[in-house]
């Protein structure tokens, strides 16, 4: 045990005892102890294995030999949850003992430059998404909700209108009993950049405040913001607001963290509207906005645009080319980097000084001291804690472990800022090195005014400083919070002071994915990087179009931040890493880019599942919540049963089909199957408070499409319809067109007459008389879009739908002399053409079979230029018991 302690660790083996305390004697991380392990099971296989969740609890290596000879007597299947052992997860600092960037005294270069992999750069923007119409996971089953009010004045009008519909809550400060939090600070007004942040920090607070329930169960976790309505993409809203842009950040790890919580971050554009207005908008987004996207692009649907003007978007990722034109780098440049002496900075800025023979200034904390004799002939870190021991022993001192650790490390960051210094010069340029930190106003400030005077005035800027503290939400203190958020954010608030009378012509930032896509582990570090993006925009916008700013949200590098266990935990995921040499040549080949694109993704594929374990298990059931009110489906007004609204086939459909795309966004509805009415759902409080069902969706297979067992349940969860849902690749086609069914002649009642088919306006979609037969009838319809229902995403035409079955009722009826049917299943619908369909469509019904009860027919809907565009197939009606009367057919 001691021999690898002092392998992994660089310790002499003599300086080791094993009372010692890993963490505060030999500075060993979480990640390092998982390394000791598994260099000792290396050498001693049959020892058992050690869940790191449960290695970070163990203080002393004592702790450790004790823990593992105990395990041999634990039965083997008692495993800490699979969550703990990701990495990217609950990890302290790295910062100590991890091994520096590059070798120490070798230029952090790559000297055989590698293909750049594919697809490597990745734009954003906005896209129009209309809201599903579902609730917001967990919304509607929350015991406690806390609407956070945060200065917004909006606290009580936001929990009044969820009450309105039953949902369970109040304006409130999130506590340990909250299942919910809905934060509404990034909606009050601004008077500082401090205000904003301080917005940030309550955000965070609230989450720790609910971390350990949501960790455990349901709930959600929702933040708004006003950053523009667009996530601060266009930097126009005012300055101090952009300091807000990291709260999706915080969102996006929350949903990481906490998978079966719904999770939302919404910036609303509150435009000057009353308050009243907003607390709606905010109410119906969570009411109706929909579930996020369990595949598909980072973070879809949990980002919510919504602008004045009710456009709602999210935000989505798209591979985007450099376009290589105006050289912004030169020798007459003067670039502040922070962090720029060490890790992946300093490789991207040897590159830059070698096409651009520009001069740097680099800062960093680490202090330049000169090197006792004994260590400069060691080459690691191994070899220099020995050579300081040995001084130590010589002049008898007793030193610990830890103090020798820090020693080795800042004589190794030394060495590492040297080598940059000299590889700079090397590759053409010049550098000189500011020890101090990028937070540090006053110590920046005198040493820039040095530089000018030597240089003139700074040109630009790349923010490279940057650390993590990986913990979970539940485990992070706000200290450590404070230190990840504040290098960044403050580090580039403190830049941008200091630099507010340079003519600055670029500022680059060294975002990270995890603002992108949310990490586990990472909320603060997911949040400073998101403010960097939105605080460049604004920055952007306000000095006009010669100057050039890019946020670089890289993915994960081969080296700097990590450590041999995250480059594991990437490839085992397949995600590439970003080799060295590429990488420094991607920053070089962006101050070149002509596009306007600011925020990027460099490196891997932005996918929130390209970060985190895909753990969805896609055989449990999702389940979708609706609320089915005159304020969402204001046409059920028209479709009443003796005054009673009645919910419709026709929309139970269309929830199942938009249950069937959310769950599989990368591939297209395509048909439902075997639709059953188990039993018809009358709406009893469709005009006030509205009436709660879910749709359960199970996958029952799975290969180049989906199937799905689908359920309505009502509010007592019980099934109420039935179906089974297919989802495929493309668009089904249908190309044939069923004959005329036999002789027909006009109709001669009222097609809406009250009785058979007792609808109202919005689904009086029957055209004139249809012609009808013995075996079928023909007839003309229109759609949704033509009987004024509200504008949407429609996943069907249920207008189309219900006139469908509307025929099948007429056809039976009238056969049967019937007064009235109802359809009680349906066999196969099929759509050919997604969403609305325009104008008037011929629908032909063919009778399949026919008894004294029920009638089975196939509507088949034909465009105006023959294409049929969507089958209603084995549709049973029933004739309603009692409705017959004397003039009946078969009478
Ligand atoms: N490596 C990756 O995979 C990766 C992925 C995405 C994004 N990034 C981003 O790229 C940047 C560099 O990362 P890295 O991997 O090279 O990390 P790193 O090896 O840990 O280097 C961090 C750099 O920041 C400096 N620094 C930290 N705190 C500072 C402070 N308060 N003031 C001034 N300098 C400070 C460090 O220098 P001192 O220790 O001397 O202060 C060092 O130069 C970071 O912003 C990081 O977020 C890296």
């Amino acid at each position: 045990m001691l021999e690898v302690v002092a392998e992994k660790t660089g310790y002499p083996v003599d300086m080791l005892e094993l009372s010692m305390d890993l963490a505060g004697d030999l500075g060993v991380d979480s990640i390092k102890r998982v390394e000791i392990l598994a260099a000792m099971r290396d050498q001693a296989p049959d020892l058992p294995e050690v869940d790191p969740a449960e290695l970070g609890k163990l203080r002393t290596l004592q702790e450790i030999v004790d823990r593992m000879a105990l395990d041999e007597k634990a039965p083997l299947d008692e495993k800490a949850p699979r969550e703990a052992a990701q990495g990217g997860s609950a990890t302290q600092s790295r910062r100590a003992d991890r091994p520096p960037a590059v070798a120490p005294g070798v230029p952090p270069t790559a000297s055989s430059a590698q293909p750049l992999p594919q697809s490597m750069r990745w734009a954003l923007r906005l896209e129009a998404t209309p809201a599903s119409g579902f609730a917001l996971p967990g919304l509607l089953d929350a015991t406690a909700i806390a609407v956070l009010d945060g200065g917004s004045g909006l606290a009580e009008l936001v929990a009044a209108g969820l009450a309105k519909h039953g949902v369970k809550a109040a304006a409130s400060t999130p506590g340990a009993t909250s299942d919910g939090v809905i934060s509404l600070g990034g909606l009050a007004d601004l008077g500082s950049v401090d205000d904003a942040l301080a917005v940030q920090r309550e955000a965070f607070v609230a989450a720790k405040a609910v971390a350990a329930k949501l960790t455990e169960g349901r709930g959600i976790f929702v933040t708004v913001q006003d950053t523009g309505g667009d996530f601060g993409l266009s930097g126009e809203e005012p300055s101090e607001r952009a300091w807000l842009g990291g709260l999706p950040g915080l969102v996006k790890t929350a949903a990481q963290e906490w998978p079966a919580v719904g999770t939302r971050a919404i910036d609303l554009d509150r435009d000057g509207r009353d308050p009243k207005t907003i607390a709606d908008v905010i109410v119906a987004e969570l009411l109706r906005g929909g579930t996020p996207h369990r595949d598909g692009a980072a973070g879809a649907g949990i980002e919510v645009a919504i602008r004045a003007d009710g456009t709602r978007s999210t935000l989505i990722s798209y591979a985007a080319d450099v376009t290589p034109g105006t050289q912004r780098v030169t020798k007459e440049s003067v670039i502040v980097a922070s962090g720029g002496a060490r890790g992946v900075t300093a490789t991207t800025l040897i590159a830059l000084a070698e096409a651009s023979g520009a001069r740097f200034v680099l800062l960093g904390r680490t202090a330049l001291e000169d090197e006792p004799a004994s260590c400069k002939s060691a080459t690691d870190d191994a070899g220099i804690k020995k050579a300081l021991l040995a001084d130590a022993k010589a002049a008898g001192i007793a030193i610990k472990p830890a103090d020798l650790g820090a020693h080795a490390a800042r004589i190794l960051a030394g060495r590492e800022v040297n080598a940059t210094l000299r590889a700079i010069e090397a590759a053409g340029g010049q550098a000189r090195y500011v020890a101090a930190s990028v937070t540090d106003g006053d110590a920046l400030g005198d040493a820039l005014s040095e530089v000018r005077a030597a240089w003139g005035p700074i040109t630009g800027i790349v923010h490279g400083a940057g650390l993590i503290a990986d913990r979970y939400i539940t485990d992070k203190s706000l200290e450590d919070w404070g230190r990840v958020f504040d290098t960044k954010v403050e580090g580039l608030r403190a830049l941008l002071e200091v630099t507010a009378g340079d003519p600055l012509e670029v500022l680059i930032a060294f975002s990270s994915v995890a603002g992108r896509c949310g990490n586990r582990g990472q909320c603060d570090y997911a949040m400073a990087n998101e403010t960097l993006n939105k605080v460049l925009a604004v920055e952007s916008r306000r000095r006009g179009n010669t100057f050039f700013a890019r946020s670089l949200r890289w993915g994960p590098w081969d080296g700097g931040m990590m450590t041999p266990d995250l480059k594991k935990h990437f490839q085992d995921l397949g995600v590439p890493l970003i080799p060295l040499a590429a990488g420094a040549q991607m920053l070089v080949d962006e101050l070149t880019d002509d596009s306007d694109s600011l925020e990027l993704v460099l490196g891997g594929e932005p996918r929130p599942e390209a970060l985190s374990a895909p753990d969805a298990d896609r055989s449990v059931p999702a389940t979708f919540d609706v609320i089915i009110d005159r304020e969402a489906f204001p046409t059920i007004d028209d479709h009443r049963v003796k005054g009673q609204p009645v919910l419709p086939v026709a929309l139970v459909l269309e929830l199942f089909a938009r249950a069937v795309e959310a769950t599989r966004p990368d591939l297209v509805f395509s048909a439902i199957e075997e639709l059953k009415v188990l039993r018809g759902v009358a709406l009893e409080h469709f005009s006030e408070g509205g009436d709660r069902f879910r749709v359960r969706i199970t996958r029952v297979s799975n290969g180049d499409g989906a199937t799905f067992r689908l359920e309505l349940l009502d509010a007592d969860g019980r099934p109420r319809y039935s179906a089974n849902g297919i989802a495929e690749r493309s668009t089904p086609t249908r190309t044939s067109v069923p004959p005329r069914p036999g002789a027909l002649t006009r109709f001669e009642g009222t097609v809406y007459d009250g009785g058979a088919l007792f609808h109202g306006d919005a689904f009086q979609v029957i055209v004139g008389a249809p012609d009808i037969g013995e075996t079928g009838l023909e007839a003309v319809l229109e759609g949704t879009a033509s009987r004024g229902w509200p504008a949407g995403e429609w996943a069907t035409d249920p207008a189309l739908v219900d006139g469908g079955l509307q025929l099948a009722l007429l056809w039976t009826c009238n056969a049967e002399g019937a007064g009235g049917a109802l359809p009680t299943s349906v066999k196969s619908y099929r759509r050919f053409v997604r969403g609305l369909i325009d104008g008037p469509l011929k629908a032909i019904l063919t009778v399949t079979d026919q008894n004294a009860d029920r009638s089975i027919s196939d509507v088949v809907l034909i465009d105006s230029s023959g294409q049929p565009v969507a089958e209603l197939l084995g549709i049973e009606t029933h004739v309603l018991p009692g409705s017959r009367t004397s003039s009946s057919v078969r009478a």
